[in-house]
């Protein structure tokens, strides 16, 4: 057999930890497990089925957003231990052919990827694959639209945190909030309805502009997604830092009406309209109300790991794997142990800043 093979008690398993995020990234392989059938290798214990990957691109970023990554710069993972376009392409193949339905480019800055079109147009062209999305901070979006667009990209999410030119600049340690404002206007004149835009609320950071991020679905098919900050590595997390869902209702109410907007149970975000408002408000609860019942995502890192929960230390190494020449029916005997050993959800915030994981830098946002 190939893989190590690590004789631990089914709990202890799948935790293995990341050591620390200055060396290079430890992997981790799993013991073999024959597939299960094909409807079931993307299933969990809990009955969840994952229908949703997050592929990270790459682990560098044009902007240094303070609560993605650390200050004090990282060791970046040598190209040659990240997934090349052909692993990858290889490795969302095999998801999709399991039930994939929707794929997202994730980073670092995805758009930094040499050859992402490339990438991207193979994705779109898997049999199965219904969305194929990218979460971006938009610095490169007016250059790479295009392409982009051309093949098969119809999903895109924008981190945004602050209006203020200033503030972008204090939050990501770059300017440039103009072209990310333009690439706002690129991505609606290019037919993307709507555009996401994700932003990271911090107190005593951006607490100040929630209103006026509501004030941006007024025109235009803007989902604005305010999502509640999470601890990850070396981001100088704290409670007091968090501004909780209910909050930031209560500040919104006190200026426009919220309508609830049903949706699906593997929705992470609580959706709202602000009445006669043509764009949406949602609100990502992951610390004070998680989703992780319904979860249905799973990541595979830069450098190839699967990580089957956001929060969760288990990595297995498919890049690891492949490398050592590993079938498609063992790759898919890994995914599988990998997803059946997720857990119900995550432990609590509190928990989870006391815990090491790897910067959001690093897991693909
Ligand atoms: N808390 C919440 N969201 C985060 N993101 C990155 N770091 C954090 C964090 N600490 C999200 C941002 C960005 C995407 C890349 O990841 O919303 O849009
Ligand atoms: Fe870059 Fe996005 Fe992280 Fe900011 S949040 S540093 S834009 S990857």
């Amino acid at each position: 057999m190939i893989y190590e093979l690590e004789l631990l008690p089914e709990a202890e398993r799948l935790d293995f930890g990341m050591a620390s995020v200055s060396q290079a990234p430890r992997d981790f392989s799993l013991p073999y497990a024959p597939a299960k059938s094909r409807a079931h290798v993307l299933s969990d214990s809990f009955g969840r089925v994952h229908k949703y990957l997050r592929i990270s691109l790459v682990e560098r970023c044009n902007l240094r957003c303070s609560y993605c990554m650390p200050e004090g710069g990282l060791d970046w993972t040598p190209t040659d231990e990240l997934l090349t376009d052909d692993e990858i392409i290889h490795l969302a193949r095999l998801f999709v052919e399991q039930g994939v339905t929707k794929i997202r480019l994730t980073g670092g800055e995805p758009l930094l990827r040499p050859g992402i079109e490339k990438i991207a147009e193979a994705l779109a062209s898997l049999p199965g694959l219904k969305t194929l999305a990218i979460t971006t901070n938009g610095l490169l979006i007016k250059r790479k639209l295009p392409k982009l667009r051309a093949a098969g990209l119809n999903l895109i999410n924008l981190s945004l945190d602050t209006l203020q030119p200033d503030r972008f600049e204090a939050i990501t340690r770059r300017d440039g909030l103009d072209l990310v404002l333009e690439a706002i206007d690129v991505m609606l004149n290019s037919g993307y309805d709507p555009v996401k835009i994700n932003c990271v609320v911090m107190r005593d950071v951006n607490e100040d502009e929630l209103v006026d991020f509501v004030g941006l679905t007024r025109e235009k098919s803007i989902e604005v997604r305010f999502i509640e900050f999470m601890p990850f590595d070396d981001n100088r997390w704290s409670g007091e830092k968090l501004v909780p869902y209910d909050e930031m209702l209560q500040v919104i109410q006190q200026v426009y009406p919220l309508e609830p907007i049903a949706c699906g149970p593997e929705s992470t975000a609580k959706l709202y309209r602000v009445p006669g408002f043509r764009g949406r408000v949602g609100f990502i609860t992951s610390m004070t109300e998680d989703f992780c019942e319904g979860c249905d995502r799973l990541r595979i890192t830069a450098d190839g790991n699967l990580k089957v929960c956001l929060f969760g230390r288990a990595e297995v190494s498919l890049r690891h794997a492949m490398r050592s020449g590993a079938s498609d029916q063992e790759l898919l005997g890994l995914i599988s142990t990998a997803v059946g050993g997720k857990h119900a959800r995550h432990a609590g915030m509190h928990a989870i800043a006391a815990s090491k994981n790897r910067p959001m830098i690093t897991i693909g946002g």
